[in-house]
Order: structure tokens, then sequence, then C-alpha cells
């Protein structure tokens, strides 16, 4: 008993010392009282890590994928970032959050394209981060064909977990194996499987929610408005998902992938204006998405077919003849080599998509659009015209993603993701620049082709895709203490069209003080 108060007067020594150094000036900052609050909450010092602490840059930049945001000096950082590895870390610190008036932004995997989930552009913005990434178990139930997975996994981890348990499942979610579930999911989240099943939140029957008050709460205690709000309404602006219960599907034991690659000076744009008609009309096994890359200037149309390639070439021949593909150009593998190999490139093994660092390349802009009628030939040609500015600056990327089958099929207000029935493709922009001289050249010329492409792709509103996160098309304004719902409709009905409002609806029930809240966070709307 007097081993345990001593070890107990250790440990209140070690906090007070190690991590937080008592300093009368800042004696009443607000940051200083919410690091108490955590420790008297048995959060261990150790995985508390205030702005003086060693640990802390490392740490804030261990998931920062994009190389203009690690220039930490020029947002608003946390106070301090908690490593959460219980719920009951995650709870002290909404609850001390609110106490302290210190508010809480969440991270999983850190690919936030704006940056959202760990810095702020308002500079009296006062929040800390809880980092998840220390909370990424995955548990397959194998025979149930369900999995439950936490938030700070990863994508690739997930996948991985799955197949280690059952050869024969998988799970329809993105590409990059590096993205964190938390986010990912939060925002909807499809990938090459999305035409055969869906999103990512299709597939979601059960959640673990901190809320607002530093509750946990699971489907049945958050009611269905809750559950409906968290499957794609976007991540920060309901309170903290710790973990989701998933349906796994099934994948056949070989899949098989391809890319044809073809020049515009040898029909690739018109390739890719008849692929406009045809990819979102093809069965569901198969996906042929497109890339257009400008150095070299390229339109790679990459296929994932769920089946071998003596199924496949009959298939493509029937349903897409103008792109000639042969043998030769197929690759059969299992459906887990084809996450490596597709974004990690060919030498890349299952292995690999376990390694959480992020590969920091040049500073990026991306932004997206959703087309709804096919774009013109003529407008093709144009936008190649353009293209040819970019070498000025650096690089250029477009991911076109076709729609159909089942994304499409499912109701628009099944979830808050409403881009689905009546959608051809999602189109993904990033503009890439070298050293940052050159970034106000690439971010105007990343606005002018975003304003160029404005009559051809949809309108009323101009669609985006929530993670694929872009504080051009707005961000909240805050009035009275509160985010508006007036300011955040201009970018709110872009992400989710109708769900908008109810969204707002839900938002005001489970968070009418707006606790969580950040640049495009929901914002609440009362009756
Ligand atoms: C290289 C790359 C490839 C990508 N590929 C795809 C793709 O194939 N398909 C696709 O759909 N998207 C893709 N994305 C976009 C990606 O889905 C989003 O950026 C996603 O939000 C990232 O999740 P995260 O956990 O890594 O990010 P974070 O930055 O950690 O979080 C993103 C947002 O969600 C909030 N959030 C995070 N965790 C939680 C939580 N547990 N509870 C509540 N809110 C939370 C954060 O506060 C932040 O607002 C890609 C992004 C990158 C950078
Ligand atoms: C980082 O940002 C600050 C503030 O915007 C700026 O003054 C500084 O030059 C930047 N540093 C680098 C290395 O870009
Ligand atoms: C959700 O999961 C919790 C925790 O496992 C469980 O107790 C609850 O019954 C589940 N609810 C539903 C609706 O499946
Ligand atoms: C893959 O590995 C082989 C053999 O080591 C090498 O020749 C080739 O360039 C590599 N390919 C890629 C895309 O890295
Ligand atoms: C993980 O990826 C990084 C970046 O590509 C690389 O430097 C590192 O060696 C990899 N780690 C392992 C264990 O493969
Ligand atoms: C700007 O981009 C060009 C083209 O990629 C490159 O040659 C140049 O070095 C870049 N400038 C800086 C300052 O990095």
């Amino acid at each position: 008993m007097s081993n345990n108060k001593t070890l107990l007067l250790v440990i209140i020594f070690c906090i007070s010392s190690c991590s937080y150094i008592p300093n009368p000036t800042i004696a009443s900052d607000s940051s200083s009282d919410f690091i108490r609050c955590l420790t008297k909450k048995s959060v261990p010092h150790w995985l508390i890590h205030s702005r003086r602490s060693s640990s802390y840059t490392p740490i804030l930049k261990s998931s920062i994928r994009n190389p203009k945001f690690l220039n930490i000096t020029a947002s608003t950082t946390p106070l301090c970032i908690v490593t959460a590895k219980r719920t009951s870390h995650i709870q002290a610190a909404v609850v001390c959050g609110r106490r302290h008036r210190v508010r809480i932004r969440t991270r999983s995997g850190g690919h936030d394209y704006e940056g959202l989930s760990y810095r702020a552009e308002g500079r009296r913005e006062r929040f800390a981060v809880v980092d998840l990434s220390g909370m990424r178990s995955v548990r397959v139930d194998v025979a149930g064909r369900t999995a439950w997975v936490q938030s700070g996994a990863t994508l690739g981890e997930l996948y991985h977990a799955i197949w280690s348990a059952a050869p024969g499942l998988g799970f329809a979610a993105g590409v990059c194996p590096t993205v964190g579930v938390g986010g990912h999911f939060s925002g909807g989240g499809f990938g090459l499987l999305q035409r055969k099943y869906g999103l990512a939140v299709d597939h979601v029957v059960n959640a673990t929610v901190v809320d607002a008050r530093g509750r946990l709460l699971d489907r049945g205690a958050m009611g269905e408005d809750l559950f409906w709000a968290i499957r794609g309404g976007g991540g920060g602006s309901f309170g903290v998902v710790v973990s989701w219960h998933i349906r796994l599907v099934p994948v056949p034991p070989t899949v098989t992938v391809f890319d044809a690659v073809r020049a515009p000076e040898h029909g690739a744009v018109e390739l890719l204006a008849k692929w406009q008609e045809i990819a979102p009309r093809m069965p569901e096994d198969i996906m042929v998405r497109v890339i257009i890359d400008i150095e070299p200037r390229r339109v790679t149309f990459e296929a994932m077919y769920l089946g071998t390639c003596d199924e496949l070439l009959p298939l493509m021949r029937n349903q897409f003849p103008d792109l000639a593909m042969v043998r030769s150009d197929c690759n059969e593998m299992k459906w887990i080599e084809s996450i490596p190999y597709i974004h990690l490139g060919r030498n890349a093994t299952v292995a690999d998509i376990l390694n959480r660092s992020s590969i920091s390349r040049v500073n990026t802009k991306s932004g997206s659009d959703y087309v709804r009628k096919p774009i013109p030939i003529n407008i093709w040609k144009k936008i190649f015209t353009n293209l040819q500015q970019v070498s000025n600056f650096g690089q250029f990327q477009m991911f076109i993603d076709p729609y159909g089958a089942k994304i499409s099929s499912i109701d628009e207000s099944a979830t808050p993701f409403p881009h689905r029935e009546g959608v051809l493709y999602n189109i993904q922009y990033i503009t890439y620049w070298n050293g940052d001289a050159n970034g106000t050249v690439a971010l105007k010329w990343s606005r002018d082709l975003y304003k160029f492409m404005e009559p051809y792709v949809s309108k009323n509103p101009r669609e985006a895709y929530a993670n694929y996160r872009d504080l051009d098309i707005g961000r909240n304004k805050v009035v009275n203490g509160i985010s508006s719902y007036h300011h955040g409709k201009v970018w709110g009905e872009k992400y989710f069209r109708h769900n908008f409002e109810r969204l707002a609806a839900v938002k005001a029930k489970v968070d009418p003080d707006d606790f969580f809240r950040n640049e495009q966070s929901i914002p609440p709307l009362f009756e």
C-alpha cells in the first residue's frame, strides 16, 4: 500500500517535472490546466506531448503527408498532442477540453488534404490533437464475415488482417494503404471495388463514438441519426469514432489488373471520350479508371477485374474494343497483391502495405469534380493543351473513377454521401510543385483549371467529394461562437447535396455548442 503511494508520488513528480514544466507566466494558460486535467484523469504523462516536450514536433510531423504543411510555423498548431492508447484517454481529452476551452481535432492517418486533423487556419484557434495511430487493432470474425477495426488502423493494416484471417474475403475501400480508417470512413471511402460493392460506409453495421460530452456510444446508444451522420458526413464534426464494425466482402481467388497506356498523339483523347460512355455502364466486376499524367503526357486506362484474364479478354473485346487490349496486358494476382501492385509500384510486396511511414514527395493541392454528362471531345483537347503549362512549375495528374453499378444504385439519402444515381465519374485533380517559390504559380494554375472545368461538370451544386477536402470551395464562418449554417451551405451542399441539411440538424442535436469544429466541419442547424 505504502509502496503504491510512493510510486504514485514518483509518477506525479515526474508528470510535473518532465512533461509539464510549471512556468509562472503561463500558470493560468488553459493548456497547462488542460494537461493537469488529463493527468488527473489517468492519462499517462508519456502520452501527453505539450509544445515544450521534445517529442512534440516529431509526433506532429509523423503523419503529415503533404510537405507544404511541414512548415509548422505557417499554421496554427495544437497546444498539445495526446497519443491515445485507450478509449478512456479520448474521453478524458474531450471532457478536459470542454472544461478548459481547448477544442479537439482527431487524427487517424493524417492524410487530410488540407491538414485539418492537425493544423488550423485561424490564429486564435486553441486546440489539442487526439492522435489515434496507437489505436489500430483489427479483429476479424471469419465465420460471421465481419470485422471490428479501430480508427487508427491504416487501410493497408485492415486489408492485411482480413487476408491473413480469410484469403477469400476483402473490403471495399481506398487504394492507398497508408490512408487512415478514421478519416477515410468518415468521408465515405471508395476504391477499385466500388462498382461491385459501393463505398466503405455502405458496409458499416455498427460503430463506437466518443461524443461531445465524452460518452462512449455504440450504434444502439447513439441512435440512427448519428449513426447515419458518421457514415460519410465528413470527419471532425460529430465526435471521435473509435471503432467500426464492418461487413467483409467476398473476393475471387484471382483478380486481373492491367494498364493500357496511350499517348495523346496516338488517339488517347478519342479513347477517353469513348471511355466516358462505356466505363460507367460496364458489368460490376470490372472497373476501368483513367489516370492522366503530363510528364510524359499520357492517358493510362487502369483496370481491375474480379476474375481471370481468360474471362476478361472477351469482355473487353465486347465492351471496349477500341482499347485493343491483348493477353500480354493481363497481370493475374491475388486480390491482396493488387493493393501494393497498384499503389506502391510493380516490385512492392504484400508486407509493404503495413509500412505506415508517409512518403513525403512534393507539395500538392487537390480538388474534385463529379461529371454527369460526357465532356465533349474538343474540351478534352483543350484540357490537354492547357496541361503544357504545367512543366513550368511541376506536375499534374487527374484520377478519373467511373461510377455506375453498385455505388450508383444506393439511394442518395441512405448515407450522407450523395454522389450516386446519374454520376458518370469522379475527377480528382492533383497539382504538384517543386520548391516553395513555385507554389504561387502552381496554385493559380490549379484554380484556373478548376474554373475552366466549371461549364462541363455537375452544377447546382457543383459536386465535390468530402474526402478530397478543398478549402477553396468554401469554409466556415464563426458567428457568435458557432459555425454558421448559412455560410456552411456554400461548401456543404457541394459535398453532401440535400443531405447537408440533415447533417446540420444532427449536429445541432449531438453537439449544439459546436465543440468539434474545423474550417469545414458541419455547422449546427437549430429548429
Ligand atoms: C495518397 C492519398 C490517397 C488517397 N486515396 C483515396 C482513395 O483511394 N479513396 C478515397 O476515398 N480517398 C482517398 N484519399 C483521401 C482520404 O480518404 C482522406 O484524405 C481521408 O480523410 C484520410 O483519412 P486519414 O484518417 O488518413 O486522415 P486524417 O487527416 O487523420 O483525418 C481526416 C479528417 O477526418 C477527421 N478524423 C480523423 N479520424 C477521425 C475519427 N476517428 N473520428 C472522427 N473524425 C476523424 C480529422 O479530424 C480530419 O478532419 C487519399 C488521400 C491521400 C493523401
Ligand atoms: C514557413 O512559414 C513562415 C510563415 O509563413 C515563413 O515566414 C517561412 O519563410 C516559411 N519557411 C520555409 C522554410 O518555407
Ligand atoms: C454494437 O456493438 C456493441 C458492442 O459490441 C454491441 O453491444 C451492440 O449490441 C451492437 N449494436 C448493434 C445494433 O449491432
Ligand atoms: C523491379 O525490380 C527489377 C529487378 O530488381 C528492376 O530491374 C526493375 O527496374 C524494378 N521495377 C520497378 C518499377 O521498380
Ligand atoms: C517504409 O517506407 C519508407 C519510405 O518509402 C522506407 O524508407 C522504409 O525503409 C520502409 N520501411 C520498411 C520497414 O520497409
Ligand atoms: C520550379 O519548377 C521548375 C520546373 O519543375 C524547376 O525547374 C525549378 O527548379 C522550380 N523552382 C524552385 C525554386 O524549386
